[in-house]
């Protein structure tokens, strides 16, 4: 299978081919995912929340995200890697978003994803010009989570949902190579996906986005249910992972484990 590209996501937009994208953290997953021939791996913020406790994106730091971004791109993945700009690493000037995305890429991060819209598009201009690809990501941004009084759907009222039309062409014309569409009617993801020509990425942005994304903790069952309605949950890994425990403990507790299998002699 050939190696994932930003050109090869804008042909799979050409040839109505569905994009798959995942969340990845760990090398284990990635090479899981790799395997099972996801085309986008993105080391997402999500990570503050699904693997380091944190209640939401803000407190993660590109510290975090280049650890993760280099354990993830050790797995060599033939999906394309993107990492996640955490906040306040490119929001303050275009001299941080560019020293920040390029820690990103010396990672081995292949893009780098940015929240927001037409604001934003000055420094997603400046980090094409130096030759780092970016992903935007628009709609129900969670790093600006306090300004939306909570994780909500947005775009909901016709004035939202012109705002994010015009962010989409803004931060199209800016030159990423794909944007997310986050928490969104799925009639704007239809509009959206429509207006612009570079591949969109829904999550919780109805059927007719280019292609999908999700949280990997999520669909595997890692996370605590309920979770918001976009989610679905492919295993219940929760399940699995508590029973092989409880079965371990309890067979060293009996003296059952280590048998004469399990033993040298
Ligand atoms: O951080 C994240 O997980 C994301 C999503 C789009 C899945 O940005």
């Amino acid at each position: 299978m050939t190696k994932v590209t930003i050109l090869s996501l804008q042909d799979m937009k050409r040839d109505r081919k569905k994009i798959a994208a995942l969340t990845c953290y760990d090398l284990t997953t990635a090479r899981l995912l790799d395997e099972a021939g996801v085309d986008v791996l993105l080391v997402g913020d999500s990570l503050g929340m699904v693997r380091l406790g944190h209640v939401s994106t803000l407190p993660v730091t590109v510290d975090d995200m280049v650890y993760h971004t280099r354990i993830v791109a050790r797995a060599n993945p033939r999906a394309l890697l993107v990492t996640d700009m955490p906040f306040l690493s490119y929001q303050a000037s275009i001299e941080d978003a560019v020293r920040n995305s390029g820690r990103m890429l010396k990672a081995g991060a292949e893009a780098v994803k940015i929240e927001g819209g037409t604001e934003i598009a000055a420094v997603i201009r400046a980090l094409r010009g130096f030759g780092i690809p970016v992903m935007g990501h628009i709609g129900m941004t969670p790093q600006s989570v306090h300004a939306f009084g909570g994780y909500k759907i947005q775009g909901r009222m016709k004035n939202q949902a012109a705002k994010i039309l015009a962010d989409a062409r803004a931060i199209e014309k800016a030159g990423v190579f794909a944007m997310v569409l986050e928490c969104i009617p799925a009639e704007l993801g239809r509009r959206i996906s429509r207006a612009v020509k570079v591949p969109t990425i829904g999550i919780g942005a109805g059927s007719n986005c280019d292609g999908q994304i999700l949280v990997v903790d999520d669909i595997l069952g890692l996370t605590p249910p309920p979770g918001p309605r976009f989610i679905k949950r492919y295993a219940d890994l929760r399940k699995l992972i508590k029973q092989a425990a409880q079965d371990y403990a309890r067979e060293v507790r009996d003296g059952k484990f280590p048998d004469a299998e399990h033993s040298y002699e």
